[in-house]
């Protein structure tokens, strides 16, 4: 299966030295617009041509055994840069803005501890019937706004039931969630109103969760059973208090929960359903493996479809000392301190001396050349409910009879900032009812 979606034109470098000798500034701007929409291709020439591609702003790495180096080597590529945006958020560290310290250390082991791997049946269940339940109340209209009316309902229903994070309501909950990560992750030339609107959202966040954390406790005190979620564990656990876990960690890591999760299941979902239905055939054997008793054969297909449009194309670090990257080989560059770093994992996962025919859909790819959760000491810490959630989703989906593509515009995935789903409007049932 070629790529589906993409133009392969070429050349990219040829017309970026040129840019460059030219007018840097434009050609920082190619590289920008070609990334969001010509990925697949210039991936492809750089692999080939530049693997490690320094530009006067960043430098691009894009070969799969350089990307992992980058994700592994936290002390040398670190991602400090997204320390002060969040922090002014939740008002203190998170561990995805902290390396190798004693914090991220703990917290995440604490937060793996109440995030259960056990727990997946029963996180699947309730995706499944969220999903559900979402797809009966669009079925009469014969087509299904995926993206609010479906994907972030399911992502918004887990964080009430399974993490004990309703919020007030689920729209505040989403607003939240959209302001902070926005500033965090899409704010890159530092818009003030972006950033206000990120601070407000993580103070009325962390001053709801404070709330909610002082009634857990008064119901703990009073003898009531906590809710099993993950909110309810973390409330009922006390840690002698030199571990130095206080009442701003547990409400610091809840927060980080929907702001793991709400942006970047839609975005996976999103993504991984657009390519499918780009692929009839594809589809058809992935309509009838979602019928299938066990689920695992249906999982195989959103891995391999996300893999041609992952949600997370670039992860973004610091190189904070000298480091020679590719040490050894032919493509070996020193990369100076203070160099912006963009590990591609979209990249690595074309690169055919680790991905056998990577232009082809196969179903066979093994778990470790995958890299939709991340790689190393910043790997996704909600990976287990992660994936359940979005196969399902999708799997309730495709059980509807004739989900399918609609023209452009609403047939296309619209984004906010060029990066999160705001709107995806797909066909349900017979044609011509839309
Ligand atoms: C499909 C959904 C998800 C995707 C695609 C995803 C993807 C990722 C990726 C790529 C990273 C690495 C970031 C980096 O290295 O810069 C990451 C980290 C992280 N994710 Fe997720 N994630 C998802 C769901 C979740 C969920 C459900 C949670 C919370 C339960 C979560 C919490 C986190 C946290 C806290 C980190 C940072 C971990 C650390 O700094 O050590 N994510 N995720």
């Amino acid at each position: 299966m070629g790529a589906v979606g993409q133009t392969t034109t070429g050349g990219y470098l040829e017309r970026y030295d040129e840019a460059l000798a030219r007018d840097p500034t434009s050609a920082f701007g190619l590289v920008r617009e070609w990334m969001r929409t010509d990925w697949r291709a210039l991936f492809a020439e750089l692999r080939e041509r530049r693997p490690i591609f320094v530009t006067p702003a960043f430098t691009v790495v894009t070969r799969f055994a350089d990307v992992t180096e980058v994700l592994s080597r936290e002390s040398v590529f670190s991602v400090r840069a997204f320390a002060p945006r969040l922090d002014a958020a939740l008002g203190g560290p998170f561990m995805l803005g902290r390396d190798a310290t004693a914090m991220n250390w703990r917290d995440k082991g604490l937060m793996r501890v109440m995030l259960d791997p056990r727990d997946v049946d029963g996180v699947r269940e309730l995706a499944g019937r969220l999903a559900d339940e979402a797809l009966d109340a669009a079925w009469p209209d014969g087509r299904v706004e995926a993206v609010h009316s479906l994907f972030r309902h399911v992502a918004l229903g887990v964080c009430a039931e399974y993490f004990g994070f309703p919020g007030p309501d689920a729209q505040t909950l989403s607003r939240w969630t959209r302001a902070i990560v926005t500033d965090g992750f899409a704010n890159f030339l530092g818009d003030p109103d972006v950033q206000s609107a990120s601070v407000q959202a993580g103070a009325e966040m962390t001053a709801y969760l404070r709330g909610r954390l002082a009634e857990l406790r008064a119901a703990r005190r009073a003898g009531h059973d906590l809710p099993d979620t993950v909110f309810g564990r973390l409330a009922g656990t006390t840690l002698p208090a030199g571990i130095g876990v206080d009442d701003e960690r547990v409400v610091v890591n809840m927060a980080g929960l929907p702001l793991g999760f709400v942006e970047s299941a839609p975005g996976a979902m999103a993504e991984a359903v657009e390519q499918l239905l780009l692929r009839p055939p594809v589809l058809a054997r992935a309509v009838e493996a979602a019928r299938d008793p066990d689920p695992a054969r249906f999982d195989g297909y959103v891995w391999e479809a996300l893999r041609f449009s992952p949600f997370f194309k670039l992860l973004p670090r610091l190189c904070e000392h000298d480091h020679v990257l590719a040490a050894g080989t032919p493509r070996a560059t020193p990369i100076p301190a203070g160099t912006f770093v963009l590990a591609a994992p979209a990249s690595a996962m074309f690169d055919a001396d680790v991905v056998a025919e990577p232009d082809e859909f196969r179903l066979d790819r093994p778990g470790h050349q995958q890299l939709f959760f991340g790689h190393g000491h910043h790997a996704c810490l909600g990976v287990h409910p992660a994936r359940v959630v979005v196969c399902e989703v999708l799997r309730r989906l495709l059980l509807r009879p004739g989900v399918r593509l609609l023209p452009p515009p609403e047939g296309r995935v619209a984004r906010s900032h060029g990066i999160f789903p705001d709107r995806f409007v797909l066909g349900l049932g017979p044609e011509g009812q839309e």
